[in-house]
């Protein structure tokens, strides 16, 4: 699904929410065409990235952006900081056709994608070559897969996601845009995570759960049934502890303004 729509749309099983006409749940994985890129975020999560990303070897990364001042001009493992996001419109003339975010937060690393695309700047992927992906999972764009991490067939994955450091995600999953699976969190066979969603470190999501859009799983907890949207849930077995808001008002914001009600 490609669309203008930004409202929430059902495709197959998942749950999205659009941001613009840009910003898809899924593309097709094809051969990655190399480029020069940057990374946005010089934290602890762009350095993940920045590793994945040079022993992928597709792509050069020729800095980072950070809106921290204080990090402008240094290097962070040799790769220097050039500056704010207010570069993205300067990236292209430049030379540099790509970029990823490497931040950890949901809400904040789907914002800057959406810069990224409007400024027509391609979201490219960092693929850790110690991670497993099988041959016939979907990955969408700007998405990390870190070192150790399992993906089984027929996952889909969407724009903007996360799966970090030995996580797994097993057969027939599917992957919200914007959603981070922290390491060593495990998702068993055909699990649906919307968009936005938090798995934290170290959980365990049984078969067949669906864990709702910008829902918080806690570390180590074990999920065994479906997670309402907008909750946070912890504990083995996992319970709901924290309403997040009302789904129904997050997605009247999304809306244009002229169809809200
Ligand atoms: C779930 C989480 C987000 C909750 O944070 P929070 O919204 O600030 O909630 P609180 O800390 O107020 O905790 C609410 C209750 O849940 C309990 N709780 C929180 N996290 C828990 C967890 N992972 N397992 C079991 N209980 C947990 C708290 O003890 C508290 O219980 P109480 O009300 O009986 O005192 C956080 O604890 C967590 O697990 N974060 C994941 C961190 C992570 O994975 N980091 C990796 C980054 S790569």
């Amino acid at each position: 699904m490609c669309g203008t729509s930004i409202l929430p749309v059902k495709t197959s099983d998942l749950c999205f929410y659009e941001m613009g006409s840009s910003l898809s749940e899924f593309q097709l994985s094809v051969g990655a065409m190399p480029m020069n890129c940057v990374i946005v975020g010089a934290g602890g999560h762009g350095r993940v990235v920045l590793d994945a990303l040079r022993q992928e070897g597709v792509h050069t990364v020729v800095g980072f952006l950070d809106s921290n001042e204080r990090l402008h001009d240094q290097r962070i493992d040799g790769v220097k900081v050039l500056g704010s996001l207010d570069l993205l419109p300067m990236l292209r003339e430049n030379g540099i056709e790509g970029a990823i975010v490497g931040i950890g937060d949901n809400g904040t690393r789907r914002s800057f994608m959406q810069s990224i695309l409007d400024h027509g700047v391609q979201l490219v992927n960092a693929v850790h070559p110690f991670a497993s992906v099988a041959g016939n999972v979907n990955l969408g764009r700007g998405v990390l897969v870190a070192a150790g991490a399992l993906v089984c067939a027929h996952c889909q994955i969407g724009d903007g996601v996360i799966l970090n450091t030995g996580c797994i995600v097993d057969h027939e999953s599917m992957i919200g845009t914007c959603v981070h699976v922290c390491p060593g969190a495990k998702l068993a066979g055909r699990v649906t995570v919307e968009s936005g969603a938090f798995i934290g470190i170290g959980a365990t999501v049984v078969q067949r759960v669906r864990v709702g859009h910008d829902a918080v799983v806690g570390a180590g907890s074990v999920v065994l049934k479906d997670v309402n949207p907008m909750t946070t849930v912890v504990g083995v077995p996992a319970r709901e502890v924290k309403d997040l808001g009302d789904p129904d008002e997050f997605t009247q914001w999304l809306m244009p303004e002229t169809l809200r009600r």
